[in-house]
């Protein structure tokens, strides 16, 4: 059953420059063309979560059932226009997050540059190690990166940028001498229970916003 998958326009924060303009080309670019893909997979779930079109059009919290995801799966919902990848790591998938030797590949391993709320800024980057909760869009000029999951002897699970070769773990850690200078944001999210998540809001004491990280 065809699905129709639509991304709006990011909001803008200053006045777009060249680069900015280049960033949302290629982001809605790309997804157009995954759009089939990624609707086949994420339509029972945005069925279920059903927000209202006043709720989308405020870029409200979106809740989202994580009960049917299996481990090793992504689901992609939107949140503000914007493509949020959820993953169900392995146990493979965390203990590769935490070997010194893939660590040493990343450019910022320790989530130094504030792309990510305070309570993610942790090993996982994430509320929960076996659920990674990330905007899908690349830093570098905003391609949507392709979910590569497969953990090998030198791949940890993560993502790859086609547009220009950018490569992220499944923590959204930007690995080095690749063009995307950080790692993927963290949106503000929180669990609801085990199996829902509600991206768009944070955890009881904090107030951490999208808009104040250093590249989205
Ligand atoms: S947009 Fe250039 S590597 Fe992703």
């Amino acid at each position: 059953m065809p699905v129709e998958y639509v991304v709006p326009r990011p909001s803008q924060k200053t006045a777009p420059s060249p680069q900015a303009t280049r960033r949302e080309f290629l982001y809605l670019a790309t997804a157009a063309t995954t759009a089939i893909g990624v609707a086949s997979l994420a339509w029972p779930f945005l069925d279920q979560m059903n927000p209202s079109a006043d709720v989308i059009a405020a870029g409200g919290p979106v809740t989202v059932d994580i009960s049917k995801v299996e481990p090793g799966q992504q689901i992609v919902v939107t949140w503000r226009g914007r493509p949020i990848f959820i993953v169900h790591r392995t146990p493979d998938a965390l203990t590769a997050l935490q070997s010194t030797s893939m660590l040493d590949r990343l450019r910022d391993p320790q989530s130094q540059a504030l792309q990510q709320p305070p309570y993610a800024k942790n090993w996982s980057r994430s509320v929960k190690p076996e659920f990674a909760v990330l905007v899908g869009i690349c830093t570098h000029l905003g391609c949507i990166p392709s979910f590569r999951p497969t953990v090998t002897a030198d791949w940890p699970g993560g993502y790859l940028c086609q547009c220009h070769g950018s490569k992220y773990d499944l923590a959204g850690r930007v690995f080095r001498g690749v063009p995307a200078p950080y790692n993927l944001p963290v949106p503000p999210y929180r669990f609801e229970n085990d199996a829902t998540l509600v991206i768009g809001d944070n955890p009881q004491g904090s107030n951490f916003s999208l808009d104040d990280i250093n590249q989205l």
